[in-house]
């Protein structure tokens, strides 16, 4: 076992967090120089370290989970969406899962309000402190730059220099901690949001999330994924193309 299997062992026992499903090259890297910089030498003596200093795991935690997220990233797929989602019915069961500090689950609220479905969201995410940040609602200015003043209008409340989501979207989502590794996932939901977390994992693991997705969803449910995601190479468990980034699951007889 080399250094950094070992602390992939020592994480698990710390954290419950199995990094071993994470590309290693990327994640060893981000670890190594962030202990580097806070003067340890090695594994061993950087978690040693951790035991009696919980701040030093909590920095830890921040860099393993890369949370950048604006509303409607991607716009053009999210219009893509809109398409795949106007003949799915009045009302629709979805999961945001990674949701990272909320922004794509209100989007995918303001989408389907604007569009007058009915929607019931579960925002999931592996991190409690980006949850905490997306049940506030509140965001900068940088991260609503793909949206449209109508929309800001009626949807956020202008707070200072920034903005908050308005009590109507954030009713309509419910934010609650999963990690996508080891919990169950919920099921027969009409439309799946996992977007620019899959790029993080082996492709062993990636291929086990799809499946898992695919049975989350209903017959003619939808899978959304993000825009360097496409699922090329996978064994698509009963999910077909539908445009770039977007399956669908197939109907009984499909
Ligand atoms: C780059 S953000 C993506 C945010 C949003 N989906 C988007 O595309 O804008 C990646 C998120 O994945 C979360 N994450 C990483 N590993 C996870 C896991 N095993 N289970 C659930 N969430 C995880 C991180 O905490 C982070 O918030």
């Amino acid at each position: 076992m080399d250094e950094f299997e070992w602390f992939v062992n020592a994480f698990r026992a710390l954290t419950g967090i199995d990094l071993s499903h994470y590309k290693r090259p990327q994640m060893e890297r981000r670890l190594t120089s962030l202990r580097d910089r806070r003067g340890y030498s090695d594994f061993p003596s950087y978690v040693q370290a951790m035991r009696g200093k919980p701040e030093l795991l909590d920095e830890l935690l921040d860099r393993m989970t890369i949370n950048v997220s604006e509303f409607f990233r991607n716009p053009e797929r999210w219009k893509d969406l809109q398409a795949v989602v106007q003949g799915m019915g009045q009302s629709i069961q979805a999961w945001s899962a990674a949701c990272s500090t909320g922004e794509e689950p209100y989007s995918l609220a303001i989408l389907l309000a604007e569009m007058n479905v009915r929607a019931t969201i579960l925002a999931t995410d592996i991190d409690l402190r980006v949850l905490d940040k997306a049940r506030r609602g509140e965001y900068v200015q940088t991260q609503l730059r793909e949206v449209d003043d109508r929309l800001r209008h009626r949807y956020f409340h202008q707070q200072g220099s920034g903005y908050r989501v308005r009590d109507e979207i954030r009713q309509v989502v419910q934010f609650r901690q999963h990690n996508l590794l080891s919990d169950p996932y919920p099921t027969d939901l009409d439309l799946i949001i996992c977007r620019n977390v899959l790029i993080y994992f082996t492709e062993e693991t990636k291929q086990q999330l799809v499946r898992r997705f695919a049975a989350s969803l209903r017959p003619g449910g939808v899978l959304f994924v993000g825009s360097t995601e496409q699922l090329l190479g996978l064994s698509l468990s009963g999910l077909r193309p539908s445009k770039p980034f977007i399956y669908v699951k197939a109907e009984a007889g499909e």
